[in-house]
């Protein structure tokens, strides 16, 4: 059957400015890294892009390895989009990053010209774009100097590639000097992907500051842990889940008890709000001045449209805050 966008799709989202930038993110992306790779169920994937269209998520991350196998989700991608999102182009914000291993020999992975160029070029092709939206540098290069990995950056987006630039994984320092680089080449430095949850909170300790000071936006990625952050595993392993699956990130030591005590005393914290523990994660997140928006996976249409939800209930009052930070203690 024929995909109509929803003519109410801008009805309910939350539009936040990426830091000092022109461009605005939905309070809620979605992620391809898991979900959309080659031996996927395509229907399934078409089915939680569509939706996540028609709720008002008009950004969507990839990177170049995303699969498996790696390139396979900037596949399925290509497919959905061609097929039934093509005059909805104008309307999208399509990210994709270079940074881990793509192929044999020494330029397939890491912070060089030579790799990012290339990969990004692979990437586009993979997708069927002529540009994507934002083009990250997904991990920093020890070996590399920053000034050729942010060049790469800037020249992406000089050659009408990419339209902006942005950096993951970076820390406080390194970012600080990354966007005083991009800033004198003329490119800003858009926005920082970094992991933050409740149960990861390196951001906290430096990067929020540096990112809020120099007008960088801010977008987080596993705000739900990979599902621990839910109530998917508070009667066990579900079949299914990604602890059930092959990942290699996230596995059954995750559900350590002192992390089962904290989830549960979280859990019951949400119900009193009225909300899913994914949900109020989510709000957690976004009650930061610095957040634009949270990157979220979804395994299924149910899962995509309860976490959107949370845009009906951001609010936590300072109590709720402490409450929440005695039970992560
Ligand atoms: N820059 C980087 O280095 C980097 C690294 C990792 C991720 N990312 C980006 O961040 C995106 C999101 O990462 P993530 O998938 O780890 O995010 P996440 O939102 O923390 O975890 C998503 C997973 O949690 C479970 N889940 C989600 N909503 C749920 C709900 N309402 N109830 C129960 N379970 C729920 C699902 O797992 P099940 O499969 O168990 O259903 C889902 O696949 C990625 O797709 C990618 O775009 C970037």
């Amino acid at each position: 059957m024929a995909y109509f966008a929803s003519k109410t799709r801008y009805d309910h989202m939350t539009f936040n400015r990426c830091g000092n930038s022109g461009l605005l993110l939905p309070a809620v992306s979605l992620g391809l890294w898991h979900n959309f790779g080659g031996g996927g169920d395509y229907q399934k994937m078409k089915d939680i892009l569509l939706r996540a269209f028609d709720l008002g998520i008009t950004h969507f991350d990839l990177a170049n390895n995303y699969g498996p196998p790696p390139g396979s989700a900037e596949s399925n991608l290509k497919n959905i989009l061609q097929a039934e999102l093509s005059t909805h182009r104008d309307e999208l914000i399509i990210s994709t990053k270079a940074g881990y291993l793509m192929w044999e020999g020494p330029y397939g992975e890491w912070g060089s010209r030579k790799y990012l160029m290339a990969s990004l070029d692979q990437s586009l092709k993979r997708m069927g774009l002529d540009y994507v939206d934002i083009f990250y540098s997904h991990r920093p290069d020890p070996n590399t100097p920053l000034e050729e990995t942010m060049m790469a950056l800037h020249s992406a987006v000089q050659q009408g590639k990419a339209l902006y630039a942005g950096i993951s994984n970076y820390d406080a320092e390194q970012t600080s000097h990354a966007v005083d680089i991009l800033e004198s080449l003329g490119t800003p430095c858009l926005i920082h992907q970094p992991r933050y949850n409740m149960f990861d909170r390196w951001v906290e300790d430096g990067l929020l500051d540096v990112l809020e000071k120099r007008g960088v936006g801010c977008i987080p990625f596993s705000p739900l842990a990979q599902g621990l952050l839910t109530n998917r595993y508070l009667d066990g392993i579900p079949k299914g889940s990604r602890i059930d699956s092959e990942s290699i990130f996230l596995g059954e030591q995750h559900l350590d008890p002192d992390t089962m005590v904290r989830v549960k005393a979280l859990n019951q914290h949400a119900e009193q709000r009225g909300q899913t523990l994914a949900q109020m994660a989510l709000a957690w997140i976004l009650s930061r001045k610095q957040i634009t928006s949270v990157l979220i996976g979804a395994s299924s249409v149910s899962q995509l449209e309860a976490n959107v939800a949370t845009v009906h209930n951001l609010k936590i009052t300072r109590d709720e805050l402490a409450y929440i930070e005695n039970i992560l203690a």
